[in-house]
């Protein structure tokens, strides 16, 4: 490669994009040997078997050529069937649904299509760490709700002392429930109370519903039900259908806004991949399919009540985690409050890998979150080393 003594002038917003700490932190401590990782949010099943089946389908009958920007017609139609059986939620399959590459291109693309350099993002915490990124890298202003002292819930009042302070300038809120880091979700009354302070906004709602198939007790509500013309649905078949590698999420939302966020979304991608949009068909327009879920959820759910009762047991603080596969552990106060060093020892004498709290924003100091998308062999496993540590 020919050096060149050209200064590249590249896009300052990326001057604020950090490397990804989770993956750092992840890489740093894999190579203890015989570690136990409870560290990434990857579940351990494998795509549902007729889900494999559609996409060699899919191949076989040279399904090989440019889909519509949007997505097929088959799987923006199973993706409208799936939010009208499972949320009660109407959205036209032609108008209103996008297919995209996984919920991360689905968070970048209404980014995009909302935002302007200065504009302001809600973004409650501790959360996945992707919004803040895109919203620094789109040239906006991350304004970070601490929700720690209200059991990891944005509070209407939160909402509103918001607004009030940053009147228009406010474009976004993202909401995300089940909640990664912390599994807990957020009630329909909860919600129900969110949208009517949101109502005498402008501010448009980007609800990271992509857990909402792993939720153990009660029934997963959207906020589009109260709020739809200001909300856009990020959903897709990463978590629900163990489907990580197929790259395959949806937005749904109100015409308008669906237009512009179409338009961002054909300049990135053109359009997604047949065999995975197929095999994405059966997972959400048919019954055998959605099930799928349900079989996982079931596994899931028993792995959470050992977790939580174990690390109760050891002195850990739980939030009460009603989805995803995250417990968001408090560590006991009498080894202090420092995550980092936690985490650090914990993997490095007890071989035991979890993240840091405070790698997921304000408010996330002081816990540890640990993914139980992994057998029940390892969890118990990692709880007798962690009790040996604490010990
Ligand atoms: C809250 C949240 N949103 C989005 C994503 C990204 O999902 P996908 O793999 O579909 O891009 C993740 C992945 O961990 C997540 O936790």
């Amino acid at each position: 490669m020919p050096h060149s003594n050209l200064a590249i002038r590249y896009n300052y917003h990326l001057d604020e994009i950090k490397p990804n700490n989770i993956l750092t932190f992840n890489q740093e401590i894999s190579s203890i040997p015989d570690i136990v990782k409870l560290t990434l949010g990857e579940p351990d099943f494998n795509v549902p078997e007729i889900g494999k089946q559609a996409a060699i389908a899919s191949i076989e009958n040279n399904d090989s050529h440019y889909a519509p920007g949007t997505g097929s017609e088959a799987l923006r139609k199973a993706i409208a069937d799936f939010l009208k059986v499972r949320y009660q939620l109407t959205y036209s399959p032609d108008q209103e649904i996008v297919v995209t590459i996984g919920a991360t291109e689905a968070i970048y693309a209404s980014l995009n299509a909302l935002l302007n350099p200065g504009d302001k993002v809600l973004i409650p915490t501790p959360t996945f760490p992707l919004y803040e990124t895109v919203v620094r890298m789109l040239g906006g202003v991350p304004i970070n709700l601490d929700t720690s002292s209200n059991n990891f819930v944005l509070s209407p009042a939160m909402v509103k002392a918001a607004l009030d302070e940053y009147g228009p300038a406010v474009k976004a809120v993202i909401l995300n429930y089940p909640s990664n880091p912390t599994g807990v979700t957020y009630s329909a009354s909860d919600l129900q109370a969110l949208a009517e302070v949101l109502a005498q906004s402008k501010a448009v709602v980007i609800a990271d519903e992509i857990y909402s198939e792993l939720l153990y007790d009660g029934q997963h509500v959207s906020i589009a039900t109260y709020l739809p013309e200001q909300t856009l649905v990020l959903n897709g078949a990463s978590k629900s259908h163990a489907m990580t590698g197929y790259r395959i999420g949806f937005i749904a939302g109100p015409t308008e806004i669906m237009q512009k966020v179409s338009l961002v979304h054909n300049l990135m991608i053109t359009s997604p991949s047949d065999p995975a949009m197929a095999a994405a068909v059966p997972c959400f327009g048919t019954e055998t399919g959605r099930q799928a879920s349900v079989e996982m959820r079931a596994a899931y759910q028993i792995r959470r009540d050992y977790m939580v009762e174990e690390l109760t047991n050891l002195g850990f603080t739980v939030a009460k985690p009603n989805g995803a596969f995250y417990i968001f552990a408090q560590i006991p106060h009498q080894y202090g409050s420092d995550d980092v060093q936690f985490a650090r020892d914990l993997a490095q004498e007890a071989q035991v890998a979890t993240i840091p709290g405070s790698f997921f924003g304000p408010g996330g100091e002081g816990y540890l979150r640990m993914s139980y998308a992994t057998s029940l062999d390892d969890l118990k496993t990692a709880i007798s080393r962690i009790q040996n540590f604490l010990n």
